[in-house]
């Protein structure tokens, strides 16, 4: 059996069209299978090229649990979950193992954000397959690119104030026009992390 596994785990990916699934900081959401096969023995879920441990049975492992047959439940999300994730259905019928079923998801988080004027803000949201940041200010419905990932060790950001390092985005200062929403995209134009930050000052004007 564990021969067969190992064949099992080299078995290409062939990229289908993601899930989109969308959870709040904090919150769990649940990567739906929906696979309707009687025998799945093994469930594999993947993400940047590497496997994530999934207990088989209704236990948790950290924040991740096998729901139901095939569902993959995951609790306290936090903004590094987000991006792609592939799962590896493998199943058996009455006389053979059949290929794995194979299911890939687009796990979106999103936060809201309160910040004071002047204030240092780090956005730990610059994840290793995020591409660009957008910001959408309060007072218009454009996107204005913010930060990119030119090369793989090259990045560029839009004003000073602004700062990129360990997976974080830093901006010095805040200022009322650093508030509005930003969002994070990956390779394939995606959308990874949206996060809506609102300076104190305005909330209290409410
Ligand atoms: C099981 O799957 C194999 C491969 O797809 C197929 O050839 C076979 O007919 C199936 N057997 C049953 C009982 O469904
Ligand atoms: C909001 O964004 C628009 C478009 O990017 C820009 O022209 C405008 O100056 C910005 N306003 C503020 C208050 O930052």
């Amino acid at each position: 059996m564990l021969k067969l596994l190992l064949l099992l785990c080299v078995f290409k990916y062939s990229e289908s069209i993601p899930t989109h699934v969308m959870g709040k900081k904090g919150a769990s959401i649940i990567l739906p299978c929906e696979f309707e096969a009687r025998e799945i023995f093994h469930i594999g879920l993947n993400r940047r090229s590497k496997n994530i441990l999934v207990y088989q049975n209704e236990y948790c492992h950290k924040r991740v649990c096998k729901k139901g047959a095939c569902d993959v439940f995951i609790k306290n999300l936090r903004l590094r979950d987000a991006g792609r994730y592939i799962l590896n259905v493998y199943h058996f019928n009455a006389t053979s193992v059949l290929e794995p079923q194979i299911r890939t998801y687009q796990l979106h988080i999103y936060d809201d954000i309160f910040v004071k004027i002047g204030e240092r803000l780090k956005l730990h949201v610059l994840l290793p397959d995020a591409h660009h940041v957008m910001h959408q200010n309060k007072s218009s419905t454009e996107w204005k690119e913010v930060w990119k990932r030119e090369h793989k060790k090259r990045v560029s950001v839009s004003h000073d104030r602004l700062s990129a390092s360990d997976g974080a985005l830093t901006i010095e200062a805040f200022t009322d026009d650093d508030a509005g929403t930003y969002r994070v995209l990956d390779f394939d134009g995606e959308i990874m992390i949206t996060v809506t930050i609102t300076d104190e000052k305005s909330s209290v004007d409410i």
